[in-house]
């Protein structure tokens, strides 16, 4: 490699995305000091350039202006540096031209699945063809036959309500003389039953509907456009009931019946994409083919996914039906910890061969149970991953296999909870982009993946969703506007609470730690001051005392420190002004970071600190009611005591907690992330790595001693026997505990990023309770690598991998500090 990995916001060569603001980047090995040129023109040849760049930075990127952009245009740009270049594109969409299709639907009762389609001729040689488009609930296009592109699941889950965000298709080659556009469409997050609680149907509309423009340019230089209007045919299709939670059923005996077409030419929502293609990633055969306890067909795939499955049925098969779950209970297939959600795949077929899979629909899964196939026929099928397009950026090894599988674990349940938005799980009526999963997880999930584009999208509609809400932030996004119904909470859908509502600070924070991307920062920065602001406000009309001390609040979610109650024992007013101190001085940041005016932040941050430590403390003793590990573990990490005798206090203090609970963590969503974080900065390594080898409940190795392949929502998910400890609330596949994994790469691996480009701090955490641990991060300047083997009497050797153009200010074990330049380096100590 020299140049590559070119992408602008994140993304490879953007096809018809909106452009809120513009950051190219690119990776380069390149150790030619002379700076870089960016050249972005509108021909191939470079001879009508629009953008010309002297790039400085180390970290190879810049953001520019993005005011030349003109609708539906392909721009070419290249990356010149000394003798090297490489070249990328991306194109615009309709951008603020209008739209001359019109929304078609149909009239009659509603629908499961409907198929629009156009019939067209073309006469000329076509130079380019670009098809514009959305439909909803979810639909896939076809052209002749040939399903366009290789994303499923479009146009993904967005706001819908506050934008219809359309797809740009480049059709160019699938053109023949006599063409037929078909676009079939289901229910998905639109219109098929969903959110927790047993959920609702026809959440944004009760009726399949889209629109399209599909925009040809012949080679004569003339043009034209084939619209979606009154000329286009719809009619029912073979797909039946299908919906995200439930599956889909797939009825070949079906007739179809024509519908009659209507239209509506109210397009003012229409935007052009800023989300990632949802695409098939991995495939997966049977693993174990075996008859359960109830004598039911049933296939391991040997870890848990996201997806769903696919095979050739032949005409002599007449029904199958396939349903998904997490685990086997005694010995038999078990899916009731899905609540309501069926995850049920079912074919009844027409004596004809098919080849089939589902459309409208998506399944977390590792088991199946199959009705109709016999075990041969059960061989051929495969199960394949549903995954928002993502670049995975770390790789780790160590010499200790539970460890090696809990890294797994969390890389496998950031995948499966990475469906077009980030889901806090991905098989039970549930599914939702939970903000607060968010919160605790993002640093460790930009470690693993290049998540810029894709939590980009999230904040997106975040920003909808909080200009509906005077500044405040859902628990969810997208936010569904549903009725009150019988068995909803009705605090979840009503009001922003901490923790959840500072993934607005907290999201675009870790983004720029790990990307220092300006344009991304700019654009989240009325998201983190909108949310500042409206927490400060509702601390002003409670006394101005700056704190968040009243309010409800979702506390220390899930801890295991008081019995059954959800929110923990940890004072959530306590967690809820951490936080907003914690949101305060990420805006702060911000501000400084993009050099702007009247940063009246600092202070507010200093204000909230002395009230906390006001509070909270008493001249000489830690005063929270009741001491939790969670509660000293954010005072730790985010410096809120008055003085170091008091930082002592908290250390005795949590030692003795830990102590007296079997030195086992007993903490939820909030302590999680940060109790091992907290311990090994206040030199507590041993204690820390204690808590990350234990073996016994609860811990991260329990899960995985009990087969895990992804991380439970509960530290008992499952029992010491491997019995489900509930269904209430209980996923096999939530990412918020795997939140450790930073602690692996942050203080074991010791990779620490900075604040100045192409400069990381490598501090490790010497241990020797593993062996050997390894680790290579992905950066823009090639990958940083490290790994540490402990020999004996407390020498290690040291492996480490420089990326170019980068400095590493590496930490000895004798504390002695090194400045690396780029290079491969043997220590030994
Ligand atoms: C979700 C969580 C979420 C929580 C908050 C749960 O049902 O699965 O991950 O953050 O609710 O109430």
């Amino acid at each position: 490699m020299k140049i590559d990995n070119l992408k602008v916001n994140g993304i490879s060569e953007p096809l018809g995305y909106s452009f809120p603001y513009l950051t190219f980047s690119w990776k380069t090995t390149v150790t030619d000091s002379s700076t870089t040129l960016l050249l972005v023109s509108k021909d191939k040849d470079f001879d009508n350039i629009v953008v010309e760049k002297n790039v400085t930075a180390v970290d190879n990127q810049i953001t520019i202006n993005n005011d030349f952009l003109q609708p539906c245009t392909r721009y070419y740009w290249k990356v010149q540096i000394g003798e090297f270049e490489a070249i990328s594109l991306f194109e615009t969409a309709k951008m603020d031209q209008s739209w001359t299709g019109q929304w078609i639907s149909y009239n009659g009762k509603s629908q499961n699945s409907v198929q629009f389609s156009k019939e067209f001729d073309i006469s000329k040689k076509v130079l380019s063809a670009r098809l514009y488009i959305v439909g909803y609930g979810l639909y896939e296009p076809y052209l002749n036959d040939e399903k366009i592109s290789n994303e499923y699941l479009l146009p993904g889950y967005h706001s819908y309500d506050l934008v219809n965000s359309y797809q740009t298709f480049d059709v160019t080659n699938q053109l023949k003389q006599q063409n037929k556009l078909k676009i079939l469409t289901g229910n998905g997050w639109y219109k098929g039953r969903f959110i927790f609680e047993g959920g609702q149907e026809n959440i944004y509309g009760d009726k399949q509907k889209m629109i399209a423009e599909l925009h040809l340019k012949y080679t004569d230089g003339s043009s034209e456009a084939i619209n979606s209007n009154k000329g286009w045919s719809v009619e029912t299709t073979e797909v039946q009931n299908n919906s995200i939670y439930d599956g889909e059923v797939i009825n070949y005996k079906k007739a179809k019946s024509k519908l009659e077409i209507t239209t509506n030419d109210d397009t003012h929502l229409l935007t052009a994409r800023h989300d990632l293609p949802i695409v098939k990633s991995k495939s997966l055969k049977p693993k174990k083919i075996f008859l359960d306890e109830n004598n039911d067909w049933v296939v391991d795939f040997g870890q848990e996914i996201t997806g769903w499955v696919e095979f050739g049925l032949s005409k002599n098969i007449s029904n199958v039906k396939i349903y998904f779950g997490e685990l086997l209970q005694n010995g038999k297939f078990y899916n009731k910890n899905l609540r309501t959600a069926k995850q049920e795949f079912e074919i009844n077929n027409n004596h004809e061969n098919h080849y089939v899979r589902p459309h409208f629909t998506y399944f977390g899964f590792r088991f199946i149970k199959i009705e109709g196939l016999n075990k041969e026929q059960i061989q051929s099928v495969r199960a394949y991953t549903l995954q928002s397009k993502i670049d995975e950026t770390f790789g780790f090894n160590s010499s200790n296999r539970k460890i090696n599988r809990l890294v797994e674990n969390a890389q496998w349940s950031q995948r499966d909870n990475s469906v077009s938005i980030p889901t806090d799980c991905p098989q039970r009526d549930e599914r939702m982009g939970w903000t607060g999963d968010v919160t605790i997880f993002s640093n460790t999930a930009m470690y693993n993946s290049d998540m810029r584009a894709f939590y980009a999208n999230y904040l997106y509609n975040l920003s909808l969703e909080q200009k509906q809400m005077n500044g405040s932030i859902p628990f969810f996004a997208p936010y569904p506007k549903i009725k009150p119904f019988k068995g909803i909470n009705p605090f979840l859908v009503t009001n922003g609470a901490s923790t959840w509502g500072d993934v607005a600070t907290i999201l675009p924070m870790n983004l720029w730690n790990h990307y220092h991307d300006k344009g991304l920062l700019r654009f989240s920065l009325p998201i983190m001051k909108g949310w500042v602001d409206f927490v400060h406000q509702r601390d002003i009309s409670h006394g101005d005392k700056h704190l968040w001390d009243f309010d409800q609040q979702l506390g220390d979610w899930l801890s295991l420190d008081n019995g059954n109650i959800s929110i923990g024992a940890t004072d959530p007013g306590l967690i809820a002004s951490v936080y907003y101190y914690r949101s305060t001085n990420n805006l702060a940041r911000a501000f400084d970071i993009l050099k702007e005016p009247n940063n009246q932040y600092h202070q507010l941050a200093r204000q909230i600190k002395q009230a906390i430590i006001d509070k909270y403390f008493d001249s000489n003793e830690l005063n929270i009611k009741p001491l939790t590990q969670t509660g000293i573990a954010i005072v730790l990490n985010h410096q809120l005591y008055p003085n170091d005798d008091a930082k002592c206090h908290l250390i005795s203090q949590l030692k003795e907690l830990l102590s007296k609970n079997d030195d086992a963590l007993n903490t939820g969503f909030i302590g999680t992330p940060e109790l091992l974080h907290s311990l090994a900065d206040v030199g507590q390594d041993e204690l820390a790595y204690k808590l990350l080898m234990r073996e016994k409940y609860p811990s991260w190795l329990f899960e995985v001693d009990r087969g895990s392949t992804t991380i439970w929502e509960r530290w008992n998910s499952l029992l010491e026997d491997g019995k489900i400890s509930g269904t209430d609330m209980n996923s096999l596949n939530h990412y918020a505990y795997g939140s450790v994994e930073d602690f692996i790469i942050e203080k074991m691996l010791g990779i620490n990023l900075t604040n100045v480009n192409g400069k990381y701090i490598v501090r490790p955490h010497y241990t020797n309770v593993i062996k050997m641990i390894s680790g290579s991060l992905e950066t823009p300047n090639g990958q940083l690598k490290i790994k540490y083997s402990y020999l004996n009497n407390n020498e290690w050797s040291i492996d480490i991998t420089v990326p170019n153009k980068c400095t590493v200010e590496f930490i000895r074990p004798d504390k002695e500090k090194k400045i690396l330049t780029s290079g491969s380096y043997h220590l030994q100590k």
